[in-house]
Parts: structure tokens; C-alpha cells; sequence
């Protein structure tokens, strides 16, 4: 079927220990199509893009890719699977250099387009620094890194946690450029984001979450600044 979602979350739901960060989430991503999901902090937006990649524990019906159940899979097994994550605060290996980092992206060897020569001719300045100490860098080369690691290992799907955090508008421009470039070449992505305006900028359908729940969600051209403000703060 051409349209059937490549991605597919069924009434996923999260826990750490008693407490329940996330109540019956849906959520679908066609191929090629970039999904945005905005809230507030404590949302349960990275526990949503953790429970995809494989770091909490989740029903294996509540994950679904390309018709395949993957939910509870261990993370290295969803990397094999196609989805790669580009965590909150990077989670770079500080003992080693950028080119070390990148290659660990690589591990699973999925084919595909990415290697290393194609990181550096997307991002040059991490050419330069290739032997410099990861946390050596500024935070917005940095983030190049930990966008680098995650297309190492050539993903279908491309799960961004708060790129632009703590990154100066400049930066996150250049960054979100860079991001437009590698969904044009066909990899589908989830981003999350804190700012909205960027969130709708780049995706093409939105996801507003408040308190482990999906709120509101709809085209981006359909859904007005009202309604999403009016979701994200639960007004
Ligand atoms: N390791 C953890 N242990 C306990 N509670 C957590 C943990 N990580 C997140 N939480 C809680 O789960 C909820 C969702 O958090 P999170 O997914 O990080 O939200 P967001 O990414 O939208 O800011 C919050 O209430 C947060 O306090
Ligand atoms: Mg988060």
C-alpha cells in the first residue's frame, strides 16, 4: 500500500516506576514526511522518542515499523531496524574524537548512502575538527556530530530530540538547513521542539503534547497559532 504509514505508535504508554509519563499515544509518519512534536518541558516528548528507539520498555504492538512490530526491542535492534535517535543534550562520547563518534554511528553497517566522507561533505567544519575531541567543539558543531552519528547508520527514520537547545538562533538556522537538506534526500523524521514557530517550519503535520498525552494534532497549514498555543500551555 503506498500510503501506509512507515511508522506507527498504537496506544503507547510509558512508565518510570509508578509513574506514567505517557496515556494511549497515537501516532503515524509516512515515508518522506517530516512530523513535529511540541510541548512544554515534561511533556513527554523525549519519552516518546526513547519508547520509539528502543530505551523503555513498551508493548510490542504499540510500535510499529513498516508492518513490523518493534516495540521492547533492544535499541541496537531498532538501529538495525532503520530508526535512529538524536537525543536531548547530543550524548556525545566525550573521550573520543569526532571521527570516533561518528564511526560508532556506523556500527550496524545498514547500507546505505551515509559514510563518512558523506558527513563531512554535508558538514565540512567536522572535516576539520575530524581529530579534535568531540566536547572540544562549540554546541552547535557538536550538534552536527550527534546528527552525523545518527545518519551513519543510513536510518529510515530520523528522530531529533530539541535540536536547537541551547543554541543561538544563527546556529539553529544553519542547523535546520542542514536537517532540510537530509530529509530532501528521502529520510523520514520526527522532531521535537520547544519552539513552535520552528516546529512548523519544517513539518509538515504537528503533534501537541501535554501531560503524556497527544492534545491536538493536524496538518501544519491547518491548525492555527491559537489552537496549538492553546494546546501546548492546556488552556
Ligand atoms: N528518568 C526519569 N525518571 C522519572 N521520571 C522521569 C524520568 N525522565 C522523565 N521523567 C518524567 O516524565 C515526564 C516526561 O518527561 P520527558 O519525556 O523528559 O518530557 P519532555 O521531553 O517533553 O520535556 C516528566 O514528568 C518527567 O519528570
Ligand atoms: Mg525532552
Amino acid at each position: 500500500m503506498l500510503d501506509a504509514p512507515l511508522l506507527k505508535v498504537r496506544q503507547l504508554e510509558a512508565f518510570y516506576g509508578d509513574f506514567q509519563a505517557l496515556y494511549g499515544l497515537d501516532l503515524e509518519l509516512k515515508t518522506g514526511q517530516v512530523v513535529a512534536i511540541v510541548g512544554a518541558n515534561g511533556a513527554g516528548k523525549s519519552t516518546l522518542l526513547n519508547s520509539i528507539a528502543g530505551l523503555m520498555a513498551t508493548r510490542p504492538e504499540a510500535i510499529e515499523l513498516a508492518g513490523e512490530r518493534i516495540g521492547g526491542k533492544a535499541p541496537y535492534q531498532i538501529v538495525a531496524q532503520g530508526i535512529a535517535l538524536v537525543p536531548e543534550g547530543r550524548r556525545l562520547f566525550p573521550s573520543l574524537s569526532v571521527e570516533e563518534n561518528l564511526v560508532i554511528g556506523g556500527h550496524m553497517k545498514r547500507p546505505g548512502p551515509w559514510k563518512l566522507a558523506r558527513i563531512y561533505e554535508l558538514f565540512p567544519t567536522l572535516a576539520e575538527r575530524r581529530h579534535h575531541p568531540a566536547t572540544a567543539l562549540s554546541g552547535g558543531q557538536q550538534q552536527m556530530v550527534a546528527i552525523g552519528r545518527a545518519l551513519m547508520s543510513n536510518p529510515r527514520v530520523l528522530l531529533c530530540d530539541e535540536l536547537s537547545l541551547g543554541l543561538a538562533p544563527i546556529v539553529v538556522r544553519d542547523i535546520y538547513a542542514h536537517l532540510r537538506a537530509i530529509i530532501a534526500d528521502g529520510v523520514a523524521a520526527i522532531i521535537v521542539e520547544q519552539d513552535i514557530q520552528q516546529a512548523l517550519k519544517i513539518a509538515g503535520h504537528l503533534y501537541c503534547m501535554l501531560e503524556g498525552r497527544i492534545v491536538l494534532h493536524g496538518a501544519a497549514r491547518s491548525l492555527t497559532r491559537e489552537s496549538i498555543a492553546a494546546a501546548y500551555f492546556g488552556v
